[in-house]
């Protein structure tokens, strides 16, 4: 009991020190838009529009990608080193709509949890609602840093390695 308690002082005590910023994220959310939230969607709504039966490895990559995506969420509140990402998280719109984001990633997960292609098109469907609302609010017409897909990859990108199939 002690002990727990102890523990829960100890993790209380991290969770401050993320709050005065002792550790920032130390990359941009340009970066992370491509790297981590675009790539992790895409498996999400590519497999969600294939129209064969998913095998058992693919659902398993939705859960991690799933997984990632709802991460991202409250890592994006964070701030960054972009020129305007630590003013974004001070709007509640901005804070909403990563919320919006991870709620769909969740909801992805499940669908891949129960490999339940209706869901997975559903939480597809939210999630990209949540996207193109954020954009719509906060994207500049160019990215702060000139990050953007290269190459840029289209629908199936991520099929390609299905055996026998592309
Ligand atoms: C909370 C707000 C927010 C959410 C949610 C969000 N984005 Fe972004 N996104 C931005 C902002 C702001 C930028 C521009 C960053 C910059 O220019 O520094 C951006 C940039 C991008 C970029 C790179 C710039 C470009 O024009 O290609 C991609 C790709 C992207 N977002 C994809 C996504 C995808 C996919 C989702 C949903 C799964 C998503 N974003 C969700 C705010 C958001």
């Amino acid at each position: 009991m002690l002990a727990l308690i102890a523990l829960s002082m100890a993790s209380g005590k991290s969770a401050g020190a993320a709050e005065n910023q002792d550790f920032p994220v130390p990359v941009s959310v340009n970066a992370l838009m491509v790297t981590m939230i675009d790539h992790s969607a895409h498996y999400i709504w590519d497999y969600a529009a294939l129209e064969d039966r998913m095998l058992e490895e693919e659902w398993l990559a939705i859960e991690y990608y799933s997984i990632q995506l709802a991460a991202a969420g409250p890592l994006i509140t964070l701030g960054g080193t972009g020129e305007l990402d630590n003013t974004w998280p001070l709007s509640p719109q901005w804070l909403g709509y990563s919320m919006d984001m991870s709620n769909a990633a969740m909801k992805a997960l499940n669908a891949a949890r129960l490999q339940d292609k209706t869901l997975l098109e559903n939480a597809g469907d939210e999630l990209l609602d949540s996207c193109l609302g954020c954009h719509r609010a906060f994207k500049p017409e160019t990215p702060t840093e000139g990050v953007i897909h290269d190459p840029f990859y289209d629908q199936l990108y991520h099929l390609f390695q299905r055996e026998g199939e592309l």
